[in-house]
């Protein structure tokens, strides 16, 4: 798209769904990105460069605070007066899986209240436009008038019209742009954003797939940029969604063709905090978790916090334990609730991956950890479907039978092609990435 308007800075906001930031650039000097100022704190244990996607409202649906801000606040409400109050997290995730989404979509905070979804939008928008005017007017030396910067929201790939519709209409309501002038703000697609961002990396930055040797750990021609001919995948793995694209850079103009592409559904990281909450369901019930979440928001949510700093530690190698404290009023919650001791639950549970130190924590073996991390990284996993003809007769049904698949990346596809070894005859291949 292009505009007559000389705009003179680009702001590109990330809406994510765990987290969100902006960064912005002068047209003047494109190449100096300017990454968004940290305003505030962080959690123990988790490093950040962008704030939660949590938003808080008054109970006369009035803006409160977004963020580090927003979540602490809702942590400090009596629990009495949080009924009132609406909070938010992760929302974004419900724009993908609404399938009549209209301005008129309503969102559920916490509390149960509902508001509709463009203002909760809405309210974050103008969140980040607040703060990243601030921020450029600082930087800027001239004065900036508001028509002169262009905004771009980047939304995941999955995302069908009526949800990129619904972000501009968002952003019209949050000021961001008028809707008299729309090109003054692109919906941009996140995995293009990625890959933009990535095709300006260093060679020994990415990981390289291909036969070349390795040298020292760095590719031996490190210190190169990307280059015309070069292709490269870039993999999102994000809190709510999963992107894989495969870009070439195009001669002799250097723009980006697409080779391949692949969207992920809602398998993002977020997938392994929901794995969490339905472990704690399984050990402490369903009624209990509902009822703790609803009465102690401000300890669902301190348990949140240390999930996600131990989920970041795990790894597939790791032969020891995780320990999560569970806050002192989940243990006395549950004990006045259900009239027992959590450690008489965790046993009852048969959990046996799942153990209780005496220290007030819950310890989550490996085998646990793995638990809450396969069903998400299935969904991410390639597969491939082989379509088997009846064994050849005489075979013994104990036999393995051995199929050499082979994987070829073309230009616009990748191709699997498989042979069953014993009888030499091809077998019918298909190949799925991130959409089963
Ligand atoms: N080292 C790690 N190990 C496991 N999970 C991690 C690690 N680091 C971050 N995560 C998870 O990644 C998610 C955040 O990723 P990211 O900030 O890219 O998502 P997002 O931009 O908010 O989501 P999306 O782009 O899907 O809307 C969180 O769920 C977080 O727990
Ligand atoms: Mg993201």
């Amino acid at each position: 798209m292009t505009s007559a308007r000389p705009f003179s800075v680009v702001v590109a906001i990330d809406f994510g769904t765990t987290s969100s930031g902006y960064a912005f650039s002068f047209t003047q000097d494109p190449e100096t990105i300017h990454m968004m100022r940290r305003w505030e704190g962080g959690d123990p244990g988790v490093a950040n460069q962008k704030s939660p996607t949590c938003l808080l409202l008054t109970p006369e649906l009035r803006f409160h605070s977004f963020g580090f801000a927003a979540r602490d606040s809702y942590h400090d409400l009596d629990p009495e007066e949080a009924r009132h109050w609406l909070y938010f997290d992760k929302f974004k995730m419900k724009i993908h899986s609404i399938s009549d989404l209209t301005m008129e979509t309503e969102l559920e905070a916490v509390s149960g209240r509902r508001v509709r979804a463009i203002e909760v939008f809405a309210h974050a928008l103008r969140f980040f436009r607040e703060h990243a005017l601030k921020e450029v007017k600082d930087q800027s030396s001239s004065v900036l008038q508001e028509n002169e910067v262009r905004w771009v929201i980047t939304v995941p790939a999955v995302w069908r019209q009526p949800a990129k519709q619904f972000m501009r209409e968002a952003a019209y309501l949050a000021g961001l742009v008028s809707p008299e002038s729309p090109d003054q703000l692109l919906i941009a697609l996140e995995p293009e954003a990625a890959s933009i961002y990535c095709r300006k990396l260093r060679m020994h930055q990415v990981i390289d797939l291909s036969a070349r040797p390795i040298a020292n750990g760095t590719d031996v021609d490190g210190s190169r940029l990307f280059d015309s001919g070069d292709r490269y995948m870039v993999v999102d793995c994000g809190g709510g969604t999963v992107d894989l694209t495969v870009h070439q850079i195009e001669q002799p103009q250097g723009t980006l063709k697409e080779l391949y592409k692949a969207s992920g559904g809602p398998y993002g990281a977020v997938g392994v905090d929901l794995a969490f909450e339905a472990m704690l369901c399984h050990i402490f019930g369903a009624d209990f978790i509902e009822s703790f979440k609803a009465k102690r928001p401000a300890a669902w949510v301190d348990l949140s916090i240390a999930f996600e700093a131990r989920k970041r530690t795990a790894a597939p190698g790791r032969a020891n334990a995780i320990n999560i404290s569970l806050p002192f009023s989940f243990i006395d919650f549950y004990k006045r609730h259900c009239g027992q001791s959590v450690e008489t639950a965790l046993r009852r549970s048969n959990m046996n991956i799942v153990k209780w130190s005496s220290q007030g924590m819950l310890r989550l073996t490996p085998e646990a950890m793995n638990e809450l991390f396969q069903p998400t990284i299935n969904n991410i996993c390639g597969a491939i479907t082989l379509d088997l003809p009846e064994a050849p007769v005489g075979t013994p049904a104990t036999e393995r039978r051995e199929i050499r698949a082979t994987m070829q990346f073309g230009d616009t596809e990748i191709k699997v092609t498989a042979v069953d070894v014993a009888t030499n005859r091809s077998v019918r291949a298909a190949i799925d990435f991130l959409s089963n």
